[in-house]
């Protein structure tokens, strides 16, 4: 077995999350789409996290600005001063002008105080893998130190979770890959991974069961649908991100925040049953 799937590493989370925050219904990647996705009543969130080019830790899914801000070109080629000026919130409406480009930092206290779990994706510009996997895992075990249920870590990136995980030994951490199959088994291993994120168009009950038998966790990206859902839960998948969350919050309320589910039992290794008082008759 797989240290990190040892009784001291718990698998808290609950099978949804809501993805880049708030799904489709609040800009990606920003505080307001964490809060719509705490309203919806979602327990844990995914997002984005890359470094400005002075290597400041932010939520942001694409290395280019077009797309989700006002500003263009490489974030890579913009200071953390110059990221602040953007708007993140116009392009997907009025009602989320001059929303910032938070800073990871920021996001980590807010969700502190919504008691929101979250997966932090590093999602590096081009070069900057192993950098930005080891800034990301040292914010992680600072900004989450003294918290219970811990980030878990993921990537598309191996060179970016190799480094990550040489600055935070203990972080829960999972592999992102669109088609899994049994060639990922030893990176997983090398990891000391606890979960493989796959496409959910690729996921079937036979590769479920492989993961299962090796004590990873399945996860699968991106769920919209609910027949799809239904499905992968019939499959064992532990956990699924989703941008519909008014449909998902209607439908599967009983996944929103369904933590400490076992694939095995991890809480049982954890009891001294020497120590367990029998209850009085
Ligand atoms: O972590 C799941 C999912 O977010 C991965 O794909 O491109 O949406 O970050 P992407
Ligand atoms: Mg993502």
């Amino acid at each position: 077995m797989n240290p990190a799937q040892s009784s001291s590493v718990n698998w808290p989370y609950p099978t949804l999350f809501a993805h880049r925050g708030g799904g489709v219904l609040a800009p990606e990647n920003t505080l307001a789409a964490m809060k719509v996705g705490h309203a919806h009543g979602f327990a844990a969130v995914e997002f984005d996290v890359k470094l400005s080019g002075d290597s400041v830790a932010i939520l942001m899914h694409d290395s280019t600005l077009e797309r989700t801000t006002s500003g263009r070109g490489p974030v890579a080629a913009k200071t953390i001063a110059e990221l602040e000026q953007l708007d993140a919130g116009s392009w997907f409406g009025d009602a989320f002008r001059a929303e910032p480009i938070p800073h990871f930092s920021a996001v980590a206290r807010y969700l502190h105080g919504l008691g929101l779990m979250a997966n932090v994706e590093i999602k590096p510009c081009p070069g900057r893998d192993a950098d930005t996997g080891r800034i990301v895992a040292e914010l992680c075990l600072e900004l989450w130190a003294d918290r219970l249920v811990k980030p878990l870590i993921t990537s598309f990136s191996v060179d970016a979770l190799l480094a990550a995980r040489h600055a935070a030994p203990g972080l829960p951490m999972g592999l992102l890959v669109k088609v899994p199959g049994a060639e990922h088994l030893p990176v997983l291993d090398a990891l000391n991974a606890v979960s493989i994120h796959c496409h959910q168009q690729h996921i079937t009950a036979d590769l479920v069961r492989l993961f299962h038998g090796h004590e990873y966790r399945v996860l699968a990206y991106t769920v919209n649908e609910a027949e799809r859902v239904s499905d992968l839960l019939a499959m064992g998948v532990d956990g699924m991100f989703t941008d519909r969350l008014e449909l998902m919050a209607r439908q599967f309320p009983g996944y929103l925040a369904d933590a400490n589910k076992p694939m095995s039992d991890p809480m049982a290794d954890d009891i001294d049953w020497l120590s367990v008082v029998p209850p009085m008759p």
